[in-house]
């Protein structure tokens, strides 16, 4: 009796093993690929959470120390502190190495929108395929957009050589000489808000962002000229509460930032700021010493500057479905790769139509 259990239970066992191997066989066996529908679906009706948050703020200095109050908590940043822990950071004199004098010329009788997107010299693939789809100098209702890739210095001296070939090909690469590392990505943010006082201060609309997004231009546009603050406001994801973190990739020491929470902040450094914050934020970029993490330093600038934000669900900084429908609702969409983005791309220059199924028909009317 004990030995057929045995048995069994040995049995049992190897059919399992046995099983297990040819389950991806049997699943595909089973799973048939059904064919797609022909007709489109839309998507769920979904409502954007938008909200402003209007400053309060004010900004002291007295020594070294810049005392920075949002409404709700008192910031002091020490900058003797900052000099001592990150001294390349607070010294930089942005040294630009491929500039674009006459890039912000304003046409005559058109808004114009500067798209200002963070790569990396060996990215040439991203940016190709940025080249290719959103990126593009075009005219879009009115406005004159244009694509500026921002770039650092690196020691590959073969790289070094094609992005400047393909800066004078395509004209639309800024480069400085600091080196490019995430630890420096702080000195973008200041360095283009130098640049942008000194050579684009005629500009309407500054998007900023990543080598890694899609920028629905025609939405986004619309949303420019339909929001009432678009004009004194800075448009983004914007993060209320978001935690200093002590360990890993982005901890801050105690001794620089001894508070639990940031300020507000526009998530992933994505957003859309008009020309009437490019002089408040380069004026106290100059007292405010720079933060290692880019996007709490832009959140730091802009709370010293007193600007207000607009925070909107269709910024999607953390990624989002891969559904064309919903992208052509989103603004902004972040943590895309090229291949992804070239085939949404491509999807959403058909012009397809999309059927209200029955069921949501009833739910919204
Ligand atoms: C900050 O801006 C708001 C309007 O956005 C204004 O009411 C307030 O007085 C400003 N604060 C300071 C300190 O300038
Ligand atoms: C500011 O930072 C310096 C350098 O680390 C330090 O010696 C000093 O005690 C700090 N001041 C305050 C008030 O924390
Ligand atoms: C796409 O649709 C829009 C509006 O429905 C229409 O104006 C346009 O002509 C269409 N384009 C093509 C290529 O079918």
């Amino acid at each position: 009796m004990k030995r057929r259990q045995k048995n069994i239970i040995i049995w049992g066992f190897f059919a399992l093993m046995a099983l297990s191997c040819f389950l991806p066989f049997l699943k595909t066996w089973f799973h048939t690929p059904v064919a797609e529908p022909k007709i489109n679906w839309c998507p769920p009706y979904t409502q954007v959470f938008s909200y402003a948050i209007y400053r309060r703020t004010s900004l002291r200095l007295v020594g070294p120390f810049s005392y920075l109050f949002d409404g709700r908590h008192t910031y002091v940043l020490n900058t003797t502190q900052y000099e001592a822990n990150f001294p390349y950071l607070q010294s930089y004199p942005c040294g630009v190495t491929i500039d674009r004098g006459g890039y912000c010329r304003r046409p005559v009788n058109q808004l114009m929108l500067i798209l200002a997107i963070r790569s990396q010299p060996e990215n040439f693939h991203r940016r190709a395929a940025l080249r290719k789809t959103w990126a593009q100098q075009q005219e879009i209702m009115g406005f004159l957009i244009k694509p500026l890739f921002l770039i650092a210095a690196t020691t590959d001296f073969e790289h070094m050589a094609l992005v400047l070939e393909e800066a004078e090909k395509f004209n639309d690469i800024l480069q400085w000489d600091f080196p490019e590392s995430p630890a420096y990505l702080s000195l973008k943010e200041r360095c283009l808000l130098e640049w942008l006082f000194l050579y684009c201060s005629t500009v309407d609309f500054i998007y900023k962002g990543d080598d890694t997004s899609f920028v629905n231009l025609r939405a986004l546009i619309e949303y420019l000229r339909e929001s009432s603050d678009s004009q004194v406001t800075i448009h983004g994801n914007i993060q209320t509460e978001s935690s200093v973190l002590r360990h890993g990739r982005q901890r801050i020491s105690f001794s620089l930032f001894p508070y639990h929470k940031y300020p507000f902040f526009p998530a992933a450094g994505a957003l859309i700021m008009p020309k009437r914050a490019i002089t408040p934020l380069y004026e106290v970029s100059n007292w405010i010493p720079v933060f290692p993490l880019d996007d709490v330093y832009f959140g730091l600038l802009g709370l010293a500057a007193n600007i207000s934000y607009r925070h909107n669900d269709r910024f999607y900084v953390f990624g989002m479905k891969y559904d064309v429908w919903l992208y052509k609702e989103a603004l902004v969409v972040c943590r895309l790769s090229p291949e992804k983005l070239i085939d949404m791309w491509e999807a959403l220059q058909q012009n397809s139509t999309c059927v209200m199924r029955t069921d949501e028909i009833k739910q919204i009317f």
